[in-house]
């Protein structure tokens, strides 16, 4: 159904390092990301992309991408083979960089119209924090991917320097008076509408998600990182409070027995 052509295949595995030097490419990119989003979630998603393939074979999976947004991830993904779907809850997203493309599904992360078990690869990134009952989204992602398939979520922390979006740092004083403050200086509303489209999602909350799977059967916790730091930074995750500023995006990778 959704993929007909099969580009050109990069193998799984191997290539993604998560070092220093890579940290500081994406740090730099970043700054592109208003100027030019196309290059800054090229590169994003192709990071991303890599990251996964270093957990899981990509060639042939079929990798459902909760809030896929436009397409930049499916071009990472189908590059390395993936059968890509992206499902989001707002088509003016998916049509983001051109037309909206086949395998997209409209539809919300919080009730996948998916059934159990049918996914091979359930990723997300950078969705959580804009809905409004985030563990649901997540344990709905657990629930469509197949034994042995695997959830990739990924999340911006609310106390991180970007916790507040186009509003931060102000969200350090409070979610609703940083949308206050932006309303006044830009006279219309941020794109993130704190306790709309924008809710605080910690890194606590994550691991209690992250651990409370581990209790069920089946269910194995791959990885817990920091998504843009180096490897050596893991060690941030094991000390409350600092880790809420200081890991900015946290990644969550399980995989079903
Ligand atoms: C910040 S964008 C992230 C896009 C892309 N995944 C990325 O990493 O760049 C957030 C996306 O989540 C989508 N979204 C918001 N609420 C959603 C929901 N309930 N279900 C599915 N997608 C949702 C938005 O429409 C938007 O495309």
């Amino acid at each position: 159904m959704m993929v007909t052509m099969r580009p050109r295949v990069r193998p799984a595995g191997g290539e993604f390092r998560a070092t220093l030097r890579r940290s500081l490419h994406l740090f730099n990119e970043f700054r592109y990301e208003q100027p030019d989003p196309a290059r800054f979630y090229t590169a994003l998603a192709e990071d991303s992309a890599a990251q996964v393939a270093s957990y899981t074979e990509l060639d042939g999976r079929l990798v459902l991408d909760v809030g896929g947004g436009p397409g930049y991830f499916r071009r990472a993904f189908q590059a390395r083979g993936a059968r890509y779907l992206a499902l989001d809850a707002d088509a003016g997203e998916l049509a983001g960089a051109g037309e909206i493309e086949e395998g997209t599904v409209l539809g919300s992360g919080m009730e996948l119209p998916f059934r159990d078990g049918c996914i091979d690869v359930c990723y997300s990134s950078n969705v959580l924090e804009h809905v409004p009952d985030p563990w649901r989204m997540a344990d709905e992602m657990l629930r469509v991917v197949r034994p042995g398939g695997l959830v990739f979520l990924s999340y911006t922390v609310w106390f991180g320097p970007w916790g507040g979006h186009e509003t931060a740092p102000w969200h350090y004083l409070g979610g609703m008076r940083a949308r206050r403050r932006y309303r006044r200086r830009h006279g219309h509303e941020p794109k993130n509408r704190f306790g709309e489209s924008l809710f605080p999602v910690t890194v606590r909350d994550g691991l209690a998600w992250a651990r409370r799977q581990r209790l069920v059967d089946g269910v194995d916790v791959v990885d817990l990182a920091p998504r843009y730091h180096p490897r050596w930074a893991r060690w941030v995750l094991r000390v409350p409070v600092l880790r809420e500023v200081v890991t900015w995006n946290l990644v969550i990778v399980l995989r079903r027995r």
